[in-house]
């Protein structure tokens, strides 16, 4: 049961996801704010993203996602041992949204938490749970990556209002020896001194909601594009080459790249960097444009489903968010 470093080996069992039925194409954007089809699809490559109801909450999406990777992993929701939970878009501020879907899961074992890495949430959670699996706490634990955006975005600020979209992806990771979802390595890491550049000033402790706040929409999500967009490029490299590196491989042993889906322009320049044409990169960022840690976590399990990736092969799976936080993993399909 354990690697090479005698760590014991954790390997990802099952994936599901949920998108809302709901899709805001750019065409109805353009009746919203001052825009156009033409302008999103080429600056960012999005052509729609969903869009969850009212009543329809982070929990119950994640739930829905955690179900479906249970189902694919063949796993019941009684034996899970810890359920980890990424939003940017927790249902209240206490208690978590992980433990809303503990008791939507009906896992009554399970530890449950949230973490907060914004959209490289997948990565980070696949790393946590194998860090659960090494430290003996866990035996199977639920990564599920859950975001409302369209609850926190600025519907009046075309900057933003454009790029985000709802939904959720989860996966099951498991103590195993066989080779077949083999999280093969994990990189981590931030940095903090550019938290402002994609941020939500208010709501916080910091900043408590109060009718200011709701005046001047300092609650809503605020991002300098620009400056992200060139440390998400810069930041993916770096969590590619470190993945790479301590997976014991060389870049071209990499047969696809499964990157976080902000702009796809992000992923082409991160592409050509990990030398991965852009055949082997899944890209679904037209359809749902940038759901934050779901992102990443739906492209991988549409890229499984799909048959877009081949059992045995090694996949890259990379991500960028606020913070910053940057993370990537190897995973042997
Ligand atoms: N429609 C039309 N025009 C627009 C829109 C819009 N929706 N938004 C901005 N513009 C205008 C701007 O006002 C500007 O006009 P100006 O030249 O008259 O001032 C012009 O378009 C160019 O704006 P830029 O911001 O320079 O455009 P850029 O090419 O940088 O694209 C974008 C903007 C798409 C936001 C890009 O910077 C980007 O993708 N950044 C990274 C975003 C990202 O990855 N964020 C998520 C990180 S993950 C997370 O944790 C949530």
């Amino acid at each position: 049961m354990s690697g090479t470093t005698g760590v014991p080996l954790a390997r990802i069992t099952g994936t599901g996801r949920y998108l809302p039925e709901q899709i805001m194409s750019n065409a109805d954007l353009e009746k919203l704010v001052e825009t156009s089809d033409e302008w999103i699809r080429t600056r960012t490559g999005i052509r729609e993203r969903r869009i969850a109801p009212v009543g329809v909450t982070a929990a119950d999406m994640g739930a829905e996602a955690g179900r479906r990777a249970l189902r694919d992993a063949g796993v019941d929701a009684a034996d899970v041992d810890m359920i980890i939970v990424s939003t940017a878009t927790p249902d209240r501020l206490l208690p978590s949204t992980a433990c809303d879907v503990q008791a939507l899961l009906g896992s009554p074992r399970a530890g449950a938490y949230d973490f907060s890495t914004a959209c490289s949430g997948f990565p980070y959670g696949l790393s946590i749970a194998q860090g659960h699996i090494a430290a003996g706490h866990a035996e199977t634990v639920l990564v599920v990556c859950t975001e409302k955006m369209s609850s926190i975005v600025d519907w009046t600020d075309r900057t933003t209002c454009v790029l985000f979209g709802d939904g959720a992806g989860a996966a099951v990771v498991q103590r195993g020896a066989e080779s077949s979802g083999r999280i093969l390595s994990s990189f981590m890491k931030s940095d903090g001194t550019l938290a402002e550049l994609l941020y939500r000033p208010a709501g916080g402790v910091r900043i408590p909601i109060d009718s200011t706040v709701l005046e001047t929409r300092t609650h809503t999500l605020k991002m300098a594009g620009p400056e992200v967009f060139k440390s998400a490029v810069r930041s993916m490299c770096e969590a590619a080459e470190g993945a790479i590196h301590r997976a014991g491989l060389k870049p071209e042993q990499i047969d696809y790249l499964i990157p976080h889906q902000a702009n796809l322009r992000i992923i082409e320049a991160t592409a050509r960097y990990a030398g991965v044409p852009m055949e082997k990169v899944f890209v679904n960022v037209d359809r749902y444009g940038n759901m934050s840690s779901a992102s990443l976590a739906v492209a991988f399990d549409e890229a499984r489903e799909s048959g877009f990736v081949t059992p045995g092969s090694l996949a890259l799976l990379v991500a960028f968010g606020a913070g910053f936080t940057w993370a990537a993993n190897v995973v042997q399909l």
